[in-house]
């Protein structure tokens, strides 16, 4: 009988180990959350560097049809497509609309996401159910809408879900955006187990960024609560004093997935060393504590 841990050996490890470099040339994008941040980095860096046609998604319309019009008059190809990535219908005619202009899909990136902060049982209900949506949801939404059609096309294809070094510790005053992306983190291991069962044409990865200079904390609503307030504060200067600009982001993002990793980082160390510190706390069966000061201190 095949056991759970013989398909771990035999699938788990396959397209980290077996597959070429993918070749992005030509190929066709699309980007969830591409007006802003990461998002934005890396769909100009695979529309103007790497010469992909690239659907730029996101909810924010200015900012989505002003990057369009910009990386169009720079001679990219580029479609933007204002989508909602909470809501599964507006991903589906995503998923539609960019078979009718562009094809096939080669690379999903469900890059978009929020953050919240607050005491767990001050967040009001709704701003819960906003963050989970858009931040679990959202990846499973695009999921839904392309990996079929991504599987049935024969073409070599990336699946890259956005989790966060979130994914692998944990962290007062975020629990929201902490739950998510270990949500998004295990999702996407299960999801790399399945696709191996499938097809050795579709990578699926898991995309854990450190520290990256964008608007993530900038667009979190200002705090009452002076405790809430100063991480507030601290996670914005911690972004602007040491994180990543999001055009180095990108490049090692792009760089992680051609070589077919299921991992990929910008901050290398410090995931494993947060992974590594997260993983003796459970297999201890530790009683949580807080290593604050590792994740606020980056050089
Ligand atoms: N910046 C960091 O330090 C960092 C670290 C780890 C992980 N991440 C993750 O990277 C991803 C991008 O974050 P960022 O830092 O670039 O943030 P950002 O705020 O700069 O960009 C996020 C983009 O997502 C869009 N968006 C929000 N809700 C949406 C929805 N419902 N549908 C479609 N688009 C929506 C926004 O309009 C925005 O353009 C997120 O998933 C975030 O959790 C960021």
């Amino acid at each position: 009988m095949v056991t759970l841990p013989d398909l771990i050996k035999t699938y788990g490890c396959m397209m980290t180990e077996s597959t070429n470099n993918m070749v992005w040339r030509d190929g066709v994008a699309v980007i969830t959350g591409a007006a802003s941040g990461i998002g934005e980095a890396l769909a100009r860096h695979a529309a103007c560097k790497l010469g992909m046609k690239v659907v730029l998604a996101d909810i924010a319309e200015q900012p989505l049809q002003g990057l369009a019009a910009e990386l169009s008059e720079q001679g990219c190809e580029v479609l933007a497509l204002r989508t909602d990535v909470a809501d599964a219908a507006s991903m589906i005619q995503l998923a539609e609309k960019t078979r009718s202009h562009f094809g096939d899909v080669t690379l999903l990136i469900n890059n978009a996401g929020i953050e919240t902060l607050g005491f767990s049982w001050e967040i009001p209900t709704a701003q819960w159910e906003k963050i989970l949506r858009v931040n679990i949801h959202g990846v499973v939404n695009g999921v839904n809408a392309f990996a079929g059609a991504m599987l049935d096309s024969g073409k070599r294809c990336v699946i890259a879900n956005m989790s966060s070094i979130a994914g692998v510790s944990i962290a007062p005053i975020q629990a929201s955006y902490v739950m998510s992306k270990h949500a998004v983190l295990s999702f996407t291991e299960c999801l790399h187990l399945e696709m191996a069962m499938k097809s050795d044409k579709v990578q699926v990865s898991a995309v854990l960024p450190g520290p990256v200079k964008t608007k993530i904390f900038a667009s979190v609503a200002q705090q009452h609560d002076p405790v809430v307030a100063e991480h507030h504060q601290a996670m914005i200067d911690l972004l602007e004093a040491n994180g990543m600009t999001a055009q180095a982001a990108a490049e090692t993002i792009f760089e992680q997935l051609a070589k077919g990793q299921f991992w990929v980082s910008t901050h290398p160390e410090m995931t494993a060393m947060m992974a590594k510190q997260r993983a003796a706390n459970l297999a201890s069966l530790a009683t949580p504590f807080m290593l604050m000061d590792s994740a606020f201190n980056i050089d």
